[in-house]
């Protein structure tokens, strides 16, 4: 298997080696007869905190897609632990910016969260308690007897996050989650989440549309350009995001590195990204 070379961003320590979990090998997926991803190549790391940032149109829910199987690459492979990802899997988790229709409505928020273990054909005696488990490291342990429409789009956002806990992943794809949420509460769920990252080791590779949140999350950010074609690949940059964790709003977004990667990406994609 292989590795790759980091500095641990938890101790700031010097370079570690970290397995690979997820490698992109020259991916090119094309749809509709149109290339949407030019070959891309990258690594990622156990325990990294990916976040993908590029305008609309450019790739980023095709690369997800891809990671999670649900694509298959016309070019190049994606690999997960070194074997070829040939369609979804348990070991991936999906989180969408579509909180309300990812959520069963006449199921109430521990039914919602039980729905990943039934999957999973955990014992119905067990499910209830680890269902309870999970809702109490997001939060919502006094709220699981309600139904999805009795709670705040930041609540509803973090059932689907417990649902995607409770599948016990490897990997956790999030597409624009908290994309539809005002900013105190993003801003909340972003702390929230990066401390579930470090508690449970899981990698996750995050799309979002804002600037300062991908850096903020983030280990790397992948900046992906739009309209591709095989002369300008679609991937166009990998940024190190080495801002000491764990993370602050305040503190770390006032930064002289945060800034001065803020700069560096917001020229770099320019005024379009968003
Ligand atoms: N099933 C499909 N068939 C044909 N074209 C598709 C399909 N899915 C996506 N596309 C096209 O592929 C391109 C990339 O789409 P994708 O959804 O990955 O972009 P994105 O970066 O996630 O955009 P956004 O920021 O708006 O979510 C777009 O031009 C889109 O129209
Ligand atoms: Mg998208």
């Amino acid at each position: 298997m292989s590795a790759l070379p980091v500095i641990d961003i938890h101790t700031g320590a010097a370079p570690v080696l970290r397995e690979t979990v997820l490698e992109f090998d020259q991916v090119a997926v094309q749809l509709g007869g149109r290339q949407i991803l030019s070959p891309t190549s990258l690594k990622i790391g156990r325990g990294e905190f990916i976040t993908i940032i590029g305008p609309s149109g450019c790739g980023k829910t095709t690369l997800l897609r891809a990671a999670a199987g649900f694509v298959r690459p016309e070019g190049g492979a994606v690999l997960r632990q070194g074997r070829l990802v040939g369609g979804p899997s348990r070991e991936v988790a999906f989180v969408f910016q579509d909180y309300a229709h990812a959520l069963l409505p006449w199921r109430t928020v521990q039914g919602n969260v039980e729905l990943a273990l039934e999957a999973a054909q955990v014992p119905a005696t067990e499910r209830a308690p680890r269902a309870q488990q999970v809702l109490q490291t997001v939060g919502l342990a006094a709220h699981a007897a309600k139904f999805p429409a009795q709670l705040s789009g930041g609540m509803q956002q973090r059932v689907q996050i417990a649902r995607c806990l409770a599948q016990q992943p490897e990997l956790m794809m999030m597409d624009e989650p908290f994309g539809a949420l005002d900013a105190m509460t993003r801003e909340g769920l972003q702390d929230e989440l990066a401390r579930l990252v470090r508690e449970t080791g899981l990698t996750v590779l995050f799309v979002t549309h804002d600037l300062e949140e991908a850096i903020y999350l983030a280990d790397r950010v992948v900046a992906l350009r739009a309209n591709p074609t095989a002369e300008r690949p679609s991937l166009a940059r990998v940024i190190d995001v080495n801002l000491p964790r764990p993370r602050e709003q305040l503190a770390t977004k006032e930064h002289p590195e945060f800034l001065r990667l803020r700069r560096e990406l917001y020229g770099y994609l320019g005024h379009g990204h968003g």
